[in-house]
């Protein structure tokens, strides 16, 4: 049997009782009109977790995980001799990086160190310089660091110059304050599997319809990750192109049904509630952040730097054995022993005082 531990990792995350009994309900085939009910109902759902209206945007759900979903947009919106203007300051922007590189879409990058805040005038140098830029991506909310990007302001650029803007929202959705509407943003991803609470193994991608006109001649570079495919059959019959994930379709709606049950705006207040509480205890314990301003931390992500007299890999693997999954630090960032917290998913204030309590605890006996 699999032992329960508390994941305060950035997904998977820890789900609620009800959404792991949904995927008791009876077995349904994907070509049948029960699953084109449930389908259209999760595809409404997510248009409104991006904030975004039916009449002008539509969602797909993809049966693989978050990079599914954005290899997905990438290799859909783009030609070859199209140029992409990519923001990077951590793992997961250079995890776009290598999707363009890997389908040889020509890129233009702005890159910065990790957990550095990207420089708009920098990004519009580069929009008045390259004009075959089509695309703008970004991700939202930088898991490796905790840092959310000035989505707001990038969007603001993609319309003065009259550009295509996607965001990978995969670590945002559910948590931060997404809103495809009012930051102008055409292709935005997301995944059950952090602050939405649900099971990992899909990703969805909600898109806004006026792009389309702009992706229809863009050619197939692949067969099952291709948005035109996914949108034909999600517009004509609530249907999936290949056999979907048909039980995990079930518990994203049980996900979802529970947050929207909650309001999507005191899930957010309630991550927030419990990042501060991390970070005030953080603060207290003398440690110090990756990012230490509040106006740019995400949500549900605190990045940390252990004292030099405890490594990560033993910390970490100190806290699992008192039942805490903790997540150690990517790239440079562990070499520079940093761990981090996540508080997304079924968490209460008491798991995350006792994580917090524990943590305590082993600094003190490791000093
Ligand atoms: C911002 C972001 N993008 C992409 C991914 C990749 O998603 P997956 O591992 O589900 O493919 C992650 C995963 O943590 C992420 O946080």
């Amino acid at each position: 049997m699999i032992e329960r531990k508390l994941l305060f990792s950035p997904g998977p995350v820890i789900t609620t009782e009800t959404v792991k009994k949904a995927a008791l309900s009876p077995d349904i085939c994907h070509r049948s009109p029960m699953f084109e009910e449930l389908y259209a109902k999760l595809r409404k759902d997510i248009v409104k977790l991006f904030k975004a209206n039916e009449e002008e945007y539509l969602s797909v759900v993809v049966s693989g995980s978050g990079t599914a979903s954005n290899e997905m947009i990438l290799s859909s919106t783009v030609d070859q001799e199209d140029k992409v203007l990519l923001v990077t300051n951590g793992e997961f922007g250079n995890r776009l990086k290598d999707i363009i590189n890997c389908y040889q879409i020509d890129l233009v990058e702005i890159k910065y160190e990790w957990g550095k805040y990207p420089d708009l005038n920098q990004i519009e140098s580069a929009l008045k310089n390259e004009s075959k830029i089509k695309l703008i991506a970004v991700v939202f909310h930088e898991t490796s660091t905790g840092m959310i990007n000035p989505v707001g302001e990038i969007g603001k650029l993609a319309k003065r110059y009259n550009k295509l803007f996607f965001v990978d929202a995969i670590s945002a959705v559910g948590g931060e304050d997404v809103n495809m509407v009012r930051d102008n943003i055409d292709f935005c991803t997301g995944v059950p599997n952090k602050s939405v609470a649900g099971p990992p193994g899909l990703s969805f991608a909600c898109v806004n319809r006026s792009a389309i006109e702009q992706i229809k001649n863009v050619k197939r570079k692949n067969i099952y990750l291709n948005l035109q495919a996914h949108i034909k059959f999600a517009e004509e019959n609530n249907q999936t192109p290949n056999t979907p994930e048909v039980v995990q379709f079930i518990m994203l709606q049980k996900a979802l049904d529970e947050l929207f049950e909650e309001g999507l705006e005191n899930r957010i207040k309630r991550y927030k509630k419990l990042s501060n509480m991390i970070r005030q205890d953080i603060r207290d314990m003398g440690l110090k952040m990756l990012i230490d301003d509040e106006s740019i931390m995400s949500n549900t992500v605190t990045s940390v730097f252990l004292p030099e007299s405890i490594s990560v890999t033993s910390f970490i693997d100190r806290m699992d054995r008192e039942g805490y999954v903790l997540y150690p630090g990517k790239g440079p960032l562990l070499d520079k022993n940093m761990f981090q917290i996540a508080n997304m998913g079924h968490l209460t204030e008491e798991d995350t005082r006792n994580m917090l309590d524990t943590i305590k605890k082993i600094l003190q006996s490791s000093k």
